[in-house]
């Protein structure tokens, strides 16, 4: 059937080590814990976006191999249509190693594999249920120009999109702006982006304005702790989203909850204001942070208060 959310994106296995502090280079140290889970932005989001209640589709690309096989599982526990879940004997599975401080800090080196075979021929395919969805969600763990093609592919067909230029890279095609209704990305990915420092607030709103500018519908900025800023028109100053105060344990994913939780609020809320589904989806990624891991974090709609929805 018609799903409301498509995200075209990434699938990692996380392999997880908690350490009191981050090694230095060449340094071995003890942990305290190691786990494995499901992880990768895309499918963090759209797994997010399918617990909030939402009716989802991944289209994406796993290994033929153990970890993949797992994947397709976590997806239909989920209830997420692996309709364009495709499996590959070419690469293995995407895999990130994260390591999470006592603060609940991460560093995370990622191995793409399987997500980088994801092509303009799978995105073809996907058609149908991009076409047809309500918002559409890409970042870059994939080919970049996979996750273009099906930019423009919603675009075509009046869906919105966001976009979640993570991680980052310094030269992103000026197409990629133009593409995003809504073009979502944290502190450091926007220094990257724009070459300017993001310390405060002020300097989020700042190149919030320039991201804007590059032809985005609207701009959010997510800062953790802070919250975001939300930039929606040109010439109207920056809003500043701020969050509730909690305990990190594992800040890992917060930003993938966050961006689930608004494809959410835009599938079902689509006249809702902006700035108020980035209030509400503040809250659900300072839940997320509150426990370990990434989707093992993410809460359920029952899980929420009823005034996010
Ligand atoms: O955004 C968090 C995710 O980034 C992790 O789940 C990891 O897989 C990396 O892709
Ligand atoms: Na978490």
């Amino acid at each position: 059937g018609q799903v409301d959310v498509v995200i075209v994106g990434s699938c990692m296995t996380d392999l997880v080590s908690q350490v009191q502090r981050l090694p230095k280079v060449g340094e071995t140290i003890h942990g305290h814990k190691f786990f494995i889970g499901f992880g990768g932005k895309g499918a963090n989001q759209c797994v997010q976006a399918a617990r909030m209640g939402a009716k989802t589709a991944m289209v994406c690309k796993l290994g033929n191999d153990f970890f993949g096989d797992k994947y397709v599982q976590n997806f239909k526990d989920h209830g997420i249509s692996t309709d364009y879940v495709e499996q590959t004997a070419e690469a293995v599975t995407g895999a990130a190693s994260i390591i999470v401080n006592d603060a609940g800090e991460n560093a995370i080196v990622i191995v793409a594999g399987a997500n980088l075979l994801l092509g303009n021929e799978e995105i073809q395919r996907a058609k149908p249920a991009v076409s047809q969805a309500k918002v559409l969600v890409c970042q870059l763990e994939i080919s970049p120009d996979a996750s273009l093609k099906a930019l423009h592919m919603a675009k075509e067909s009046y869906v919105r999109t966001i976009f979640n230029p993570a991680p980052a890279i310094a030269d992103l095609h000026s197409d990629f702006y133009k593409a995003s209704d809504v073009f979502c990305c944290n502190e450091s990915e926007a220094e990257l982006l724009t070459g300017q420092t993001v310390a405060t607030v002020e300097d989020a709103g700042k190149v919030g304005v320039e991201l804007l500018g590059r032809g985005c519908g609207s701009v959010i900025i997510t800062l953790g702790a802070q919250g975001c800023v939300v930039i929606t028109a040109q010439g109207s100053s920056p809003k500043h989203v701020p969050t509730s105060k909690v305990t990190a344990v594992d800040t890992t994913g917060a930003g993938d909850s966050f961006i689930g939780a608004l494809a959410f609020y835009i599938a079902h809320y689509p006249t809702m204001p902006l700035e108020e589904m980035a209030r509400r989806a503040n809250l659900v990624a300072a839940v997320s942070v509150q426990t370990e891991g990434t989707q093992s974090s993410y809460p359920c709609k029952k899980d929420l208060p009823s005034a996010l929805f």
